[in-house]
């Protein structure tokens, strides 16, 4: 079986990590690369956190450290409106947060290599024969210098998922999705780029949460991996339900392990449909909104947007790899 080459772009992060471990652990990729952005945290944080979750499955792929600012957003004070609390205290007065600043995991031994993200991603595709893809699940900036520094990559990229947007669900503002608003400049760059995008938006991971059911299962597994998915699993029920609580009671999505099982089994997905998708980057009450275009008569469609997800397909694939525990490379 031909594995499925990616660069995994990430700003760990709680759900970032359970991303990583399912990458890791998929026998039909081979992860050449991980970059870090800022993005949940800062980028030295979210560099040390993808190298902490390495280091505790003993995966020696190489991490590139990516830009620790965005392109243009936090230049402007005025952008950040209406922005949802990230932490807050629980009802037994214990401080509940969404990522922590850094993972409840041994201090990196391993370092980042000298080369920074966006070289290594321009380098990376343009040695390539087409087949790389990007699987995207923090802010873009990296991928949109990237594209800015060498726009030749952008039709030699395979693929792009990424975790980002909503359709009908939006969490860090009213109107928009963490990732996208983080950077909308570099989410409009890289979805209008021309290269082949799929958006894994909240939507679709919403439709994929997991409980307390799927926690307790994977820590009977026993290995360091499915001990971490756990206890970062248990952290998010802790606070999507003091902050922001989802549907099926005591639950909580790991967004960016879905776009991890997108690449691998797009069928994990559900109602994906191709669209004219552009992102408010005006800085008003909608800024980094993904605003989908339905209209029969507008202007060319440009990315693929998934809607739902097959939550016990979703489950199975992040089960079956962590029973399996085998490092893809
Ligand atoms: C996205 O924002 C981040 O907080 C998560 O890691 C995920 O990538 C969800 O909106
Ligand atoms: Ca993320």
């Amino acid at each position: 079986m031909e594995k499925i080459k990616i660069i995994l772009d990430v700003d760990t992060g709680s759900d970032d990590a359970i991303a990583i471990i399912t990458a890791l652990l998929s026998d039909e990729l081979n992860v050449l690369g991980i970059t870090t952005v800022n993005g949940n945290k800062p980028v030295e944080n979210t560099t040390e956190n993808t190298l902490r979750v390495l280091d505790a499955i003993g995966s020696k792929v190489p991490v590139y450290r990516g830009c620790c600012t965005t392109l243009i957003s936090e230049l402007s004070p005025a952008r950040v409106s209406r922005v949802g609390a990230e932490e807050t205290i629980d009802e037994n007065g214990e401080v509940v947060a969404y990522h922590s600043e850094y993972l409840n995991l041994p201090s990196a031994k391993n370092k980042a290599q000298d080369k920074s993200a966006v070289c290594y991603i321009i380098e990376t595709i343009m040695n390539s024969d087409d087949d790389i893809s990007i699987v995207a699940v923090g802010p873009l900036t990296n991928i949109a210098t990237a594209m800015r520094a060498e726009p030749r990559i952008i039709n030699k990229i395979k693929r792009i998922v990424l975790m980002g947007g909503g359709y009908k669900v939006a969490n860090v503002t009213p109107a928009a999705e963490f990732n996208i608003w983080k950077d909308p400049e570099a989410a409009q760059i890289v979805i209008t780029s021309g290269a082949n995008v799929l958006l894994v938006p909240l939507d679709a991971t919403h439709a994929g949460c997991m409980t307390y059911k799927e926690s307790e299962e994977f820590r009977k597994i026993g290995t360091p991996s499915s001990n971490i998915v756990a206890e970062l699993i248990e952290e998010r029920i802790k606070a999507y339900n003091a902050m922001q609580p989802m549907e099926i009671p005591d639950s909580a999505p790991p967004h960016d392990a879905l776009a991890v099982c997108a690449i691998i089994d797009e069928s994990v997905l559900k109602d994906i449909r191709f669209e004219r998708i552009d992102v408010d980057f005006s800085g008003g009450l909608c800024d980094g909104m993904t605003v989908i275009d339905e209209r029969p008569f507008t202007p060319p469609k440009n990315a693929y947007i998934a809607l739902g997800c097959d939550r016990n397909k979703f489950i199975n694939m992040v089960r079956q790899r962590l029973i399996k525990n085998k490092l893809s490379k």
